[in-house]
């Protein structure tokens, strides 16, 4: 019986090695003059930002360049970036890099769009809602995890509050999103492991949600499968164009799993850690992922026990499966790629706990509603202090 589901991702895809060179046509056809956003000057340096505003001066688009965006994106980044494209006359916001590029760019067509401050948009009682004022926004990832060029969702960060909400609405999807793994040839082993385990989690988040649908769950089953046959693949050596490849389409699978299926606990205690502590985004979550399956796996037995069968490219369940077994597929994962560090190893103190567990319920609520077993508080500080 299929169950009754809706499924809206209104993204343009355009995946292969050399679709930098596609970015031209593709932002002409929705803006005259692109703000690139990037985070930091990387990509200044390598030139890939001179790369990207030549192929956009070929097809006629002007654009101007913004870098002052931090890895966890900062509200009032947003708002000066803002600024920077209003002054600049931009009318397109091109995230160029991982998803804090992206989720920067996001933020700031959504700012600018409706000339008000991103917070406006992110917490409290009078949140505004975000409109079909939003600037179009085009993604292009040199990451492989995150999955942002997938979704609505960004992340933005208040380091006065130290909340860290994830935002979004069907307004914020990327027009375009440019997939080209050739981009992510440089990335270093530390950053291909945590931003893969990153695409590992909202695959298997997205896949046990109640929120999962028969489109999303094929997206995760492919993207595990992926994962668990490239990962270990593109840490070893970045020039592996084979898994390169295969761990930029699980991404991208990945996030249109969570544009839909949305995200569980794991991600909900993520974003709170991340706000407290200065995480790695992929390392927290690798750090907590075998707990949160534990937790969680009674919830939805059958789909948990899969996920296992799914790392290690098998098509069939024999039965004989046992729910541990996918979490030790998972934990062997961890350890091969190098992220078996608990919380305590990444910057987390004992005495941030409750004010972490705090953060989930107050602003990632959402994530723990369509968890299978819907956590408490008392819960989810069970799962950090076991995850230390
Ligand atoms: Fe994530």
């Amino acid at each position: 019986m299929i169950k009754d589901f809706s499924f809206y991702i209104p993204v343009k895809l355009v995946f292969g090695e050399g679709k930098l060179a596609a970015a031209g046509d593709e932002v002409k056809a929705i803006g005259k003059k692109a703000l690139i956003v990037t985070t930091g000057e990387l990509f200044k340096k390598t030139g890939l930002v001179d790369r990207l505003a030549k192929v956009l001066a070929a097809a006629g688009v002007a654009s101007a360049e913004y870098s002052d965006v931090s890895p966890n994106p900062l509200h009032t980044e947003i708002d000066a970036g803002a600024a920077f494209a209003k002054k600049n006359g931009c009318d397109v916001m091109i995230g160029l890099g991982g998803g804090s590029a992206i989720d920067a760019a996001k933020g700031m067509a959504i700012a600018l769009g409706h000339d008000r401050p991103i917070w406006d948009f992110c917490m409290g009682p009078n949140q505004a809602s975000i409109s079909s004022k939003t600037l179009p926004i085009v993604a292009i990832t040199t990451t492989s995890g995150t999955g942002s060029e997938g979704t609505q969702w960004a992340v933005i960060t208040n380091k006065a509050t130290l909340e860290k909400p994830g935002i979004g609405s069907d307004y914020t999807f990327a027009r375009v999103a440019i997939v080209d793994p050739e981009l992510m040839v440089s990335m270093p082993p530390k950053v291909t492991a945590s931003t893969g385990f990153d695409a590992l989690a909202h695959s298997i988040e997205a896949y046990t949600s109640t929120l999962a649908t028969p489109i999303t769950d094929m997206y995760c089953e492919e993207a595990i499968r992926l994962i668990g046959k490239y990962l270990r693949r593109a840490v070893k050596d970045g020039k592996d164009r084979e898994a390169r490849n295969g761990m930029a389409f699980a991404n991208t699978l990945g996030g249109f799993s969570i544009a839909v299926g949305i995200v569980t606990v794991c991600h909900g205690l993520a974003h709170s850690v991340g706000g407290v502590a200065n995480t790695t985004h992929g390392e927290s979550l690798a750090a907590m992922t075998p707990q949160t399956m534990r937790f969680s796996m009674a919830g939805n037995p059958d789909k948990f026990k899969n996920i296992g069968m799914f790392l290690r490219d098998e098509y069939v369940n024999l039965g004989q499966e046992r729910l541990e077994d996918s979490v030790r597929e998972v934990e062997r994962l961890i350890a091969d790629v190098g992220l078996d560090n608990g919380l305590s190893k990444q910057g987390v103190k004992e005495g941030d706990i409750e004010r972490i567990a705090d953060g989930v319920v107050r602003y990632m609520g959402g994530s723990i509603e369509i968890d299978p077993m819907n956590p408490t508080k008392k819960d989810l500080v069970e799962i950090l202090r076991k995850s230390m």
